[in-house]
């Protein structure tokens, strides 16, 4: 995580550099800096907090104005949130400055041989070694590009680097290994950040910087090199995405915007995805029919959000492909050593496409030879750039931390992967495709109805905002949902919540069930399994004989549920795997009604980041 911005070009610097570090803030916010080459020196600001602080700092103390500059929002790994932890680090002569988003693992080594050299380090950072390195490197070449390739060489671990020297006022150097940059291009200036949102509103032109890279920005054109000084091949591309897209379209909040944008995310990730004979044709998967026939085991791996939509796309994978199917926090994954062989798909299941933990877990993956197959929101992203296929989920930029658009796309592609893996292998007919399809072509219509019929979930989340714990239970697909919903309450309200499979309530949980407990439950469809159902009723009755309030969500027609919900939550009728589409959108509105209502900040809870780049 962290965000990273650097420009060079004609406007004031600091401008366009608070405005950038201002659309990466949801990459963290525990403090913010700035420093500008300026009147052949190198000045520099940073605070502990979020960036409103730095701003109040820069309009206090002004920095010179410059047209050549690099900002940072941190997410604290190495050292507290301070001020002397924050970024920008500079030498002891204070001639160069340098942001960083990663880990430098070799650091405490490096900064040993920093101080037996004389250098006095005044951070607990791993960062501040770099600008040190690039100083002494620098006093040689008297070329920052050249010293930043030298320090690269030098560095272990996953980083963005980007640096600007006092004696080089019209250059802004980057690097990256593991951990994300792009470049923008525009007339006569040019920029560099973690994600295109940060200069969007000046140029749709961005370039994909490869690993192990060095790129140089001057206002005449931008320079990529390998570590090794080799000249690289430069990919451009352009960015679809607007600026307005970026901002919170009149909404309180961005997860307001993007909750309401979920009709429409959904649509977007179904478009140009069946052909004219109504068969699946998924352009971007590119790992051939005939090596898709012969897989024997499918894995998933994925984190948070991410990892609970995954576990919804083991029923499909399983019940329409008819092939096993592991999910696996990615985290864990190769830690444990998997079986893993070429007859293996691995699905990594990521919106950013640079969630440490899964391009870990997919590199180990590739290792033993399994094909891997993306799913991602992120379009140039390391995750997909690593993976043999990928597919892309379309629900545009996600700000807020809480992932809630994404994941229903993510839920989208992930059906589509388990249809096109039964449609090649044969599981299903053509026409139990079709009918699925169609089903799913449904789906964007009646989220929007499930939306407009929300206030009644945000009266009652208000009425509990003085609770201390919410249970969460489903069955079946209803199970990875209810741990969703658990999930955005504990991220979202600070709130104590849990998910569990409601039939394993009766093995220990219930214990925690006392007088008026909120536990919210998710009904399976009655036409569906009707033993399932049958079974949840049971489960509901046990709990409300314990006293908890219980908070039902049942499909429209359902009334054998009805005379045990003290608050019944409606939504469409739907196929029994396709549920959580529109099951998991009232506990969203309801965990950020309920943050709300405790003053939270929802786009930014506490102690999280929306893009976790480190293990
Ligand atoms: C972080 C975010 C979660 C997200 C998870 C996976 O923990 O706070 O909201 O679900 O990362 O992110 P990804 O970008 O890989 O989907």
């Amino acid at each position: 995580m962290c965000g990273i911005v650097g420009y060079v070009g004609s406007r004031s610097a600091l401008d366009v550099v608070m405005a950038g570090l201002k659309r990466l803030e949801y990459r963290g916010y525990d403090s913010a800096g700035v420093a500008v080459p300026a009147d052949g020196g190198l000045a520099a600001a940073k605070k502990a907090g979020k960036l409103l602080n730095l701003e109040k700092e820069l309009t206090e103390r002004p920095l010179p104005a410059g047209t050549t500059g690099i900002g940072h929002t941190r997410w604290a790994t190495h050292g507290a949130p301070t001020d002397d932890n924050a970024h920008p680090h500079l030498d002891n002569a204070g001639r160069v400055a340098v942001v960083h988003n990663g880990i430098i693992e070799n650091f405490a080594v490096l900064r040993a041989e920093l101080a037996e050299r004389g250098h006095e380090l005044l951070s607990e950072t791993d960062t501040e070694v770099v600008a040190h390195l690039l100083a002494e490197e620098f006093s040689v070449t008297a070329d920052l590009a050249e010293a930043m390739r030298l320090v690269c060489r030098r560095l272990e671990g996953a980083f963005t680097l980007v640096a600007v020297h006092a004696d080089e006022p019209g250059v802004v150097v980057g690097a990256r290994r593991n951990s994300p940059l792009v470049v923008g291009v525009g007339e006569g200036e040019a920029f560099l950040a973690s994600d295109v949102a940060a200069f969007i509103a000046h140029t749709r032109s961005a370039i994909e910087l490869g690993q192990d890279q060095v790129v140089e920005l001057r206002r005449d054109g931008v320079t990529v090199t390998g570590f090794d000084g080799s000249v690289a091949d430069v990919r451009s591309y352009h960015v679809d995405w607007d600026a307005a897209a970026a901002e919170k379209g009149g909404h309180d909040y961005f997860m307001l915007k993007e909750i309401a944008e979920q009709p429409k995310a959904v649509a977007d990730t179904l478009l140009g995805r069946v052909d004219a004979s109504g068969a699946l044709t998924l352009d971007e998967v590119r790992i051939p029919a005939a090596e898709l026939r012969e897989v024997d085991k499918v894995v998933i791996v994925a984190c948070g959000t991410a990892f609970h939509a995954g576990l919804i796309a083991k029923y499909a994978v399983e019940h329409w492909a008819r092939i096993p199917c592991e999910v696996e926090p990615a985290s864990e994954f190769r830690y444990r050593d998997p079986i893993l062989g070429s007859r293996s798909l691995v699905i990594a299941v990521s919106q950013s496409g640079e969630t440490m933990d899964t391009l870990m877990a997919l590199r180990h993956a590739r290792e033993q030879g399994s094909k891997v197959l993306a799913i991602c929101n992120t379009n140039g992203s390391t995750i997909p750039r690593e993976s043999d296929a990928v597919l892309y989920t379309h629900a545009g930029p996600e700000v807020a931390v809480a992932s809630t658009k994404a994941f229903l796309t993510q839920l989208v592609a992930c059906y589509l992967v388990a249809l096109y893996l039964a449609q090649v292998r044969g599981a299903k007919w053509a026409d139990e495709i079709r009918a699925v399809v169609r089903d799913l072509a449904r789906m964007p219509g009646e989220v929007e109805r499930v939306l407009e019929t929300m206030e009644p979930v945000r009266e009652l989340a208000r009425s509990l905002a003085g609770k201390d714990t919410v249970l969460f239970l489903g069955r079946h697909v209803g199970h990875p949902v209810a741990l969703e919903g658990a999930l955005k309450l504990k991220e979202l309200a600070y709130m104590h919540a849990e998910g569990f499979a409601a039939g394993e309530l009766k093995h220990g949980p219930i214990a925690l069930v006392e007088e008026d407990l909120p536990v919210v439950v998710v009904v399976p469809s009655p036409r569906g399994r009707s033993v399932l159902h049958d079974k949840i009723v049971s489960n509901i009755q046990e709990i409300r004989a314990r006293g908890a309030r219980t908070i039902v969500i049942a499909e429209e027609g359902d009334e054998t549920v009805a005379p045990y919900a003290d608050h019944l939550v409606r939504v469409p009728v739907t196929p029994v795997l396709l549920q959580p589409l529109v099951a998991t959108v009232p506990l969203q509105v309801f965990a950020c009604e309920l943050a709300t209502a405790r003053g939270n900040e929802v786009d930014q809870p506490r102690n999280l980041a929306k893009s976790v780049t480190v293990e």
